[in-house]
C-alpha cells in the first residue's frame, strides 16, 4: 500500500496488511458478473443452508419481547455460558464452569483474533500452523509478535510434527494454534495427537489454542473430539467453538471459547474495553440451538456429503490428487500434474470456466500446488461446477 500522499497513514501494526483475501475477490467476481459471466462460488467456507426453524422462531420470539433491547453482559448471557456447558457435557462428556470457563463471543473470529492481544507481546512467537486460518497469522502480526509457521504436510496426515519445531524458536513460543477438523485440508486429529499437544503445552509452558468450528461437520460415521475430553487440557488451553458452521448460523455472529479460566478471564477483561457484546435475542436463539434438538445436523451433513462426493470424484477425473475429508467443508486438493502455482491456476480456471475456488497459498507458503473447494454452495451448483472443471481440464 503507497500511504505517502494520503492525509493520514495507517498505524505501522496494519500497513503491511492487504484487505483478506475473500474481500479482493469479491470485487473481481462482480466484474466478472457484470460482464455477463455465470460464476459458481466454491471459494468461501460459509453454509448456504439456513438452521432450524426452532432456532429462527427463539430470535423472533425474543426480538418481540421489550425487555431485550439494550446492552448485553460481556461475553455473554449466564444463561448462554450455561448452554454452552451443557452442549459440552452432551457432546463430549466435558464438565466446564460456566462462570468461569465459558466466554460467549461475537463470531469465533472475534475470539481468535482477540487471543493473540491478551496472550502476546512483540518478541514472542506465536507457532501458527501452515496451511492455516489466516487469522492466526494475522492477529499475531497485529500483537507484535513473530509468526513461526509449523508445515503441516500430507505424509503427517496434515497433523503438525512438534518434534520439529527449533529448541530456540520453542524457548520464545507461547501460543500454539490448532484446528481440527481443519481448514483448509479437512484433515482430523486423534486422541493420541491431541494427549501429544497436552504432554507438549506443559513441558514447554506454551497455551494451546484449539479451534473447533467444524467439529459438529462430520461424514460417514466420524465423530470429531474436543481437545478439552483430554486430561488437564483445561489447565493449559483455550478451545474456540462457533455456531456459524455447526447450526449454518454464519451471519448471527456468535461462538465460544472454553478452556482455561485465566486467559478466559483476560479475553473478558480485553473485550469489555472493546466491544459491548451482542443482541440479547441472538443469544437466546443460540441456548436454543446448543440445547434443542440436534437431530437435524445430521440431515445437514449428509448434504454436505452428497457435495463431498461430488467434488472429490470430479477433482479426480480431472486429474487432482486429495484425500476424502472425513470432516468440516472443504476438499483440498493438489493441482494437476506439470500445474505449481495455485494463484495463477484459480485465476485461469475462473477466467476460462467460471468456478471460483481458493488458492491454497491464501493458507500459507505450505499451500502452494494446492486449491480448497469448499461444500457450503447449492448441490446442483457444485455438480454443474464439477462438469466444467473436468471439461476444462480434459480439453487442455
Ligand atoms: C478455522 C476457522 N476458525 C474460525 C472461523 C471463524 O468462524 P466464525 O467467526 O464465523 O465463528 C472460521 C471461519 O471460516 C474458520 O474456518
Amino acid at each position: 500500500m503507497n500511504k505517502t500522499n494520503t492525509f493520514v497513514p495507517p498505524s505501522d501494526r496494519i500497513s503491511s496488511f492487504e484487505p483478506y483475501f475473500f474481500a479482493s475477490l469479491g470485487k473481481k467476481l462482480a466484474s466478472l458478473k457484470a460482464a455477463g459471466m455465470d460464476v459458481i462460488r466454491l471459494d468461501m467456507g460459509a453454509p448456504d443452508l439456513p438452521p432450524e426453524n426452532f432456532i429462527i422462531d427463539a430470535l423472533i420470539n425474543n426480538a418481540r419481547r421489550s425487555d431485550t433491547h439494550s446492552y448485553t453482559a460481556t461475553g455473554g448471557s449466564l444463561e448462554f455460558k450455561q448452554a454452552v456447558a451443557e452442549y459440552y457435557m452432551d457432546r463430549f462428556e466435558v464438565s466446564l464452569d460456566p462462570k468461569t470457563e465459558i466466554i460467549g463471543l461475537i463470531g469465533s473470529k472475534e475470539g481468535v483474533f482477540n487471543l493473540s492481544q491478551v496472550i502476546l507481546n512483540p518478541g514472542d512467537i506465536a507457532l501458527v500452523p501452515d496451511p492455516g486460518y489466516p487469522v492466526y497469522s494475522a492477529s499475531g502480526i497485529i500483537a507484535g509478535a513473530e509468526i513461526y509457521n509449523v508445515p503441516l504436510e500430507s505424509k503427517n496426515g496434515f497433523l503438525p510434527d512438534l518434534n520439529a519445531i527449533p529448541a530456540d524458536v520453542l524457548k520464545r513460543a507461547k501460543l500454539l494454534w490448532l484446528n481440527y477438523p481443519n481448514n483448509p485440508t479437512g484433515a482430523v486429529a486423534t486422541m493420541d495427537f491431541f494427549e501429544k499437544v497436552v504432554l507438549f503445552a506443559r513441558e514447554h509452558r506454551i497455551l494451546i489454542a484449539h479451534d473447533a468450528p467444524y467439529v459438529d461437520v462430520c461424514f460417514d460415521g466420524y465423530i470429531a473430539p474436543s481437545l478439552m475430553q483430554i486430561p488437564g487440557a483445561r489447565e493449559v488451553a483455550v478451545e474456540f467453538n462457533s455456531l456459524s458452521k455447526t447450526y449454518n448460523m454464519a451471519g448471527w455472529r456468535l461462538g465460544m471459547a472454553v478452556g482455561n479460566a485465566d486467559v478466559i478471564e483476560y479475553l473478558f477483561n480485553y473485550k469489555s474495553q472493546m466491544d459491548s457484546s451482542t443482541f440479547a435475542p441472538i443469544y437466546s436463539a443460540g441456548v436454543a440451538a446448543l440445547t434443542g434438538d440436534q437431530s437435524w445436523l445430521e440431515g445437514r451433513n449428509l448434504t454436505y456429503k452428497k457435495r463431498r462426493d461430488l467434488i472429490v470424484k470430479g477433482l479426480r477425473q480431472a486429474g487432482f490428487t486429495l484425500e476424502t475429508p472425513k470432516a468440516a467443508i472443504y476438499v483440498w486438493a493438489a493441482l494437476p500434474d506439470g500445474e505449481k502455482d495455485s494463484v495463477a491456476y484459480c485465476a485461469r480456471m475462473l477466467e476460462e470456466t467460471g468456478v471460483s475456488t481458493t488458492p491454497g497459498t491464501v493458507y500459507g507458503p505450505h499451500g502452494e500446488g494446492y486449491l480448497r473447494i469448499s461444500l457450503g454452495t447449492a448441490t446442483e451448483r457444485v455438480e454443474q461446477a464439477m462438469q466444467r472443471i473436468v471439461k476444462w481440464t480434459n480439453g487442455k
